[in-house]
């Protein structure tokens, strides 16, 4: 079982700079990065679509997972494969038909995730959980960066955990929203192994490098 995995959501970063950004989040030692779709319906924020990531694409070879914070997620996902994404997540809230999504998402060839909101109880998953390749666990309701941490989110982390235990594979276990230096061991102690961080990453003393060594550290003292 390999360490915590960091993740760098790109939503808080100078999209004016995007290049450059994807290059520092390289160089930091970040294990990924999440791109943060939202269509201003399912969430009240308007971002960025395939287009974007596919620029990104062309800078970094860091692990893209697309984190789809819109309805209808089905209609457009061959789009972030095809920009070059390793996971494509949909918020289970958002697709009516969650099987037969995750079912054609595995079928472009990447892997899928779900994700789920704060009220969202675990039991959306567990009949599909056969098709998750990653499980992402909102810890701030979407839609923007800088939130605070809803810290009540620990017990679904746990039960997630549980349940990814009893299936028999590596599915990582994601959360995101308010992970920062203060709130990445209470996250890891509850079961989570990857972490999308934000603003975080953009406030620390000493750099990104810094922020991302600090923050390893914690989360591997409290797994
Ligand atoms: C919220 C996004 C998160 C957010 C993370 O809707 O999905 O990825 O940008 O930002 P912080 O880490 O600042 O909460």
């Amino acid at each position: 079982m390999s360490g915590p995995k960091l993740i760098a959501s790109v939503l808080n970063a100078d999209l004016g700079r995007l290049a450059e950004v994807c290059e520092e989040m390289e160089e930091a030692g970040l294990d990924g990065i999440q791109w943060d779709v939202m269509d201003g319906k399912f969430v009240p924020n308007l971002t960025m679509g395939p287009v974007t990531i596919a620029a990104g694409r062309k800078v970094t070879s860091l692990t893209f997972e697309a984190h789809l914070m819109i309805e209808e997620p089905e209609r457009s996902i061959e789009q972030y494969a095809d920009a070059g994404c390793e996971y494509v997540i949909v918020h289970a809230e958002a697709s009516r038909h969650l099987h037969r999504t995750l079912d054609a998402i595995k079928g472009l060839g990447v892997k899928t995730g779900v994700a789920l909101n704060p009220a969202t109880p675990l039991e959306a998953i567990t009949n599909v959980i056969d098709l998750v390749d990653l499980l992402l666990v909102m810890t701030v309701n979407p839609g923007f960066g800088g939130q605070a941490y809803i810290e009540t989110m620990k017990p679904k982390l746990a039960a997630a955990q549980n349940l990814i235990a009893s299936q028999g594979r590596d599915i990582p276990l994601e959360v995101d929203g308010g992970i920062a230096p203060s709130t990445i061991r209470d996250a890891a102690s509850a079961g989570a192994d990857r972490f999308v961080i934000g603003s975080a990453l953009f406030k620390g003393n000493g750099g990104m490098a810094n922020v991302v060594d600090r923050m390893r550290s914690e989360a591997a003292g409290a797994a």
